[in-house]
């Protein structure tokens, strides 16, 4: 097996293959060995925890993205006032930045210890570590205002501090691999999870492995804590966006995504009459039918015909849903919605590119469609193209972030 393939085996991160073979060569340089087939052969499993951390990124700081922390006390206190404490988890919490900060800002909110558990994991054992001794230096402390470092801080030597033992003790830190979390023995165990700047990490699939198992963590009625490029992600699979302003807070979806809803009541009822209305010119051909034999849709009106063809797309009717859709643009040639719509009946039906072309025609229409650009984040990503994945991610993001603020939270 390649380094780059243990590595992945071994953490879910997407390392390149440069950086996995940097690492190879750091260590047989550190354990004194020649033949890398032979160091790789016979790796043993503490000579893979070095390895590993060669290539983690165990970068954070103190209050980073300070608002998920200040939607967390909120939802501590209305709880506490129920008389419910509240159990948190921070995954991953690299040196410990994350559950540091939230301990501070639940002091600085009157909390009492009792409300909260907060459970801390990351991957490295170097980054336990250094949570558990709680000592962090100028780089921690990166946010504006830094006052808390007075309450919560002792100076130790130069740029170091020490986290006050009243905080060092409320976390209970471990090492732990995300994607191997026994869901069994936590399951639904947390009401609050971080887990920021990890999925950007990971691939598709990864990412996708990693969302179940939170999902598994989380209580029904939890909040999940994402990345500001991450919520994307989390929308695709199970989790909607929660109204607390640049928290990038979710929960999960009790609606099914939008392209698979239960199936309406009524059958679908008559013969179309929509193959004859024309394509545009440039559209590419809608999928070949991959499902159960068609039924026929009924002529609708103009404004029905894009739910009409969601409706056919659940039903796995992807050729109509299609014929719908092209329906639609024949009268209304700039609807966005309908080429969105056309990206996902033809990922349905596993032609990626025809998906692609259909969303960035979407985007074309309507720069801000954020489902367009998450779906065209997540196949950039699949497709290994990851800064047009990021660039994509950012986009997304940031109209997440503009919607959050007009709705005025
Ligand atoms: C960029 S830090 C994020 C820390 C913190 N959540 C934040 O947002 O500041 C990423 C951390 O993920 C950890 N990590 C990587 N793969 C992991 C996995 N499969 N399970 C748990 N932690 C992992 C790394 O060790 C690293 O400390």
């Amino acid at each position: 097996m390649t380094a780059q393939a243990l590595l992945r085996r071994a953490t879910g991160l997407s390392v390149s293959k440069a950086m996995a073979e940097r690492a190879v060569r750091q260590r047989m340089e550190r354990t004194g060995q020649d033949d890398s087939a032979a160091y790789l052969a016979g790796i043993t499993p503490e000579e893979m925890t070095q390895l590993v951390e060669l290539v983690v990124v165990p970068e954070s700081w103190l209050f980073r993205d300070p608002q998920a922390f200040y939607a967390t006390v909120e939802l501590v206190r209305e709880r506490w006032s129920r008389g419910r404490t509240t159990r948190i988890a921070s995954i991953p919490c690299a040196g410990g930045e994350e559950p540091y900060s939230m301990a501070m800002a639940l002091r600085d909110a009157d909390l009492p210890r009792a409300a909260v558990s907060i459970d801390a994991y990351d991957l490295s054992p170097a980054c336990i570590e250094r949570a558990q001794a709680g000592v962090y230096g100028r780089n921690a402390f990166r946010v504006q205002d830094v006052a808390f470092r007075e309450r919560y801080f002792t100076h130790v030597a130069d740029d170091s501090y020490r986290i006050v033992d009243a905080l060092r003790t409320q976390i209970t830190f471990r090492q732990g691999n995300l994607l191997r979390f026994d869901t069994d023995a936590l399951g639904k165990h947390y009401d609050v999870i971080f887990c920021r700047n990890l999925l950007i990490y990971f691939d598709k699939p990864t990412t996708r492995a990693a969302i179940a198992k939170l999902s598994a963590l989380l209580a029904d009625d939890g909040m999940l804590l994402a990345g500001y490029a991450e919520v994307p992600a989390f929308c695709q699979h199970g989790f909607a966006p929660l109204q607390y302003r640049q928290a990038f807070a979710l929960k999960k979806d009790d609606k099914p995504p939008a392209i698979r809803p239960a199936p309406l009541p009524q059958p679908v009822r008559n013969k179309p009459q929509l193959r004859s209305v024309p394509s545009l010119p440039a559209a590419a051909p809608t999928p070949a039918r991959p499902g159960p034999p068609s039924t026929p849709a009924p002529i609708a009106a103009a404004a029905d015909l894009l739910a009409e063809a969601r409706v056919l797309a659940d039903r796995g009717l992807l050729r109509e849903a299609g014929d719908n859709c092209h329906a639609h643009l024949a009268r209304e040639p700039e609807a966005a919605e309908a080429y969105y719509l056309l990206g996902l009946i033809n990922e349905l039906a596993g032609k990626m590119d025809l998906a692609d072309n259909y969303w960035r025609r979407c985007i074309y229409l309507r720069p801000d469609h954020y489902e367009a650009l998450c779906h065209l984040a997540l196949l950039a990503e699949r497709n290994g193209n990851h800064t047009a994945a990021a660039t994509l991610k950012s986009r997304a993001a940031r109209i997440y972030q503009r919607r959050q603020a007009s709705a005025g939270h």
